[in-house]
């Protein structure tokens, strides 16, 4: 018998006696074609494997791209093939294929990632595979016990759609955009206009299907606390490919109250903003009173679980300033909602469906966490900083105030740690349109980060890893794994303290590091 046909039998004993897939560098073949080979012998029908030569693979690659910026770009390397998978042992088959030809595999559910690290990989040596989790979108909603399991390739929009379906009393607190998909938002936590009544999307996941490193499918009693626990909000693409979730409901009142109060700086919008600061996080919980700052204006946009007439005397009572009166009121049922407050007053629950509804345009994103009131002072600043955008492109601040539901789990519940004490958070979206804006829009956005430290939560200094930022840093490779020390960088930002448990879980789950990217954790050996 040949000397690697002695190596393939071992192999093959191994995986069979013991459940072990082998660490991908000891493996014989590393071909791309013997990748798809395999996949082809592991039942995926051919078309749903898309390579680049496929005609379909270029569509197919850019149907979730939601920043053009990486639509043609030559500084990172697009994936050798896309498995358009439609069940658990297709993602299943892609890790234990990847693993055997040395191809690492990139999960993508809604492809929102900011910087587009489920479908690029910016060392063009890489050599990955996209597993495309659009085609495993169900949503099962058992009413009568008030729970749902989803799956990882569904949209925020076709969730929230068939909880209202099924039980129209129920909702879920996940993010304002229906287009996001389920796995990457749920992976790094998931907020939106419930958070303050309810908390995160991650705080009612009870249970999750994964494949893991060895391709083995587990359910939160086979992959033990640990995982479980890293799964819900230390970010995609580090512990494996979650398959489903599954979720439970939350009551929402039959009718709910929707207002935007627009201000311009001028007229008092950052004396208002200032004061906001103070107010929003210790309203009451079923009311959530976000902000949308721009150069020209102010945007005061909310949602109360309640009527008109029930909202009105608590505005005036925490926020007599803002002068809300009953002409701003748009009473509404939750699911409308939705489309309202994303899509604009003409859009349609239909629309939430949509999974292309919003346009594409070239941003840059960040964050920040507020835990001290900024002062007036600085605010003004902040809006004449703001003037100078309208000569690139444009911006938008989106503050979301944290306090009730939020803010009362414990920091190290979950890997999310931003709770206690927060204020706010801060999202800066720096758009433009075009390649020679560019360059500008984003001097302009690393200025005004630069010179918002001093006003914002420090050591660390704290960010949303839903909202990923390269710029914070990237991974390092060192002996063929991920480099704790590097990943400390950025990694203490996102998640604080829990970032040592995370790299632990990582060493524990996946000690080669093959679900690898450029802010993936990485395994921390005790
Ligand atoms: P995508 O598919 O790109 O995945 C993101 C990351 O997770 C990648 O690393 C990917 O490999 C990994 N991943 C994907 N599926 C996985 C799976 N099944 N298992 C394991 N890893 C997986 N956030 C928020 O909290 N509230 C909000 O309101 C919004 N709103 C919003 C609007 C818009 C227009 C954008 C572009 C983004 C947001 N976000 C947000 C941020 C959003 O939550 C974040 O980008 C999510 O990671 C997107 O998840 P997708 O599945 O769409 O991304």
């Amino acid at each position: 018998m040949s000397s690697s046909r002695t190596i393939l039998l071992i192999i093959i004993f191994c995986i069979f006696s013991c459940g072990y897939i082998p660490n991908i560098h000891v493996v014989a073949s590393d071909s791309s074609k013997g990748f798809i080979h395999c996949l082809a012998k592991k039942s995926i029908p051919p078309w749903l494997i898309h390579t680049r030569s496929s005609s379909s693979y270029t569509s197919i690659l850019k149907s979730s791209i939601r920043n053009p910026k990486f639509l043609n770009t030559t500084a990172s390397t697009t994936p050798l093939c896309i498995v358009s998978v439609k069940r658990a042992s297709h993602i299943q088959a892609a890790v234990v294929c990847g693993r055997r030809h040395r191809v690492r595999v990139r999960a993508r559910s809604g492809g929102h990632d900011y910087e587009g690290l489920s479908y690029r990989a910016e060392d063009r040596r890489e050599r990955f595979a996209v597993v495309d989790l659009s085609g495993m979108r169900s949503v099962r909603v058992d009413a009568a016990g008030g729970t749902a399991w989803v799956q990882s390739g569904a949209t925020l929009g076709e969730l929230y759609h068939a909880i209202w379906s099924s039980a129209p009393r129920l909702g879920f607190p996940a993010g304002v955009c229906p287009t996001v998909g389920v796995g990457g938002h749920f992976s790094g936590g998931g907020f939106g206009m419930l958070q303050r009544k309810y908390g995160l999307a991650v705080d009612h996941v009870v249970n999750a299907t994964l494949v893991d490193a060895r391709g083995q499918l587990l359910n939160r009693g086979a992959m033990g606390e640990d995982l479980f626990w890293a799964i819900r909000g230390g970010g995609g693409g580090s512990f494996g490919i979650v398959v489903s979730w599954h979720i439970e409901l939350v009551p929402v009142p039959p009718t709910v109250t929707v207002f935007d109060v627009v201000r311009t700086p001028e007229h008092g919008a950052v004396d208002l903003l200032t004061k906001w600061q103070e107010i929003a996080p210790r309203m009451p919980d079923d009311i959530m009173v976000r902000v949308i700052a721009e150069p020209r204006r102010v945007t005061f946009e909310a949602m109360y679980l309640g009527t008109c007439d029930e909202l009105l005397p608590l505005m005036r009572r925490h926020f007599p300033d803002l002068a809300m009166t009953s002409a701003d009121c748009h009473e509404m049922r939750w699911i409308e909602s939705i489309p309202y407050i994303h899509l604009g007053s003409n859009a349609t629950v239909a629309d939430i469906l949509n999974r292309t509804s919003i346009s594409r345009i070239n941003t840059k994103n960040r964050s920040d966490y507020v835990r001290r009131p900024i002062p007036n002072t600085i605010w003004k600043k902040i809006f004449t900083a703001l003037q100078k955008v309208t000569t690139f492109g444009e911006f938008q601040m989106y503050i979301d105030p944290y306090g009730g539901k939020i803010g009362s789990i414990h920091e190290s519940a979950t890997p999310f740690p931003h709770r206690e004490g927060v204020l706010y958070n801060m999202q800066y979206i720096t758009y433009w349109n075009g390649g020679a804006n560019g360059t500008a829009a984003l001097e302009w956005s690393g200025e005004l980060y630069k010179f918002m430290e001093p006003y914002v939560s420090r050591s660390p200094r704290e960010a949303y890893a839903n909202y990923r930022d390269l710029d914070l840093g990237r991974n390092k490779v060192v002996d063929g794994v991920s480099s704790y020390d590097a990943g400390k960088v950025w990694g203490q930002r996102y998640f604080r303290h829990n970032f040592e448990r995370l790299a632990a879980v990582k060493a524990m789950v996946d000690p080669d590091d093959y679900f690898r990217n450029e802010q993936s954790i990485p395994p921390l050996f005790k």
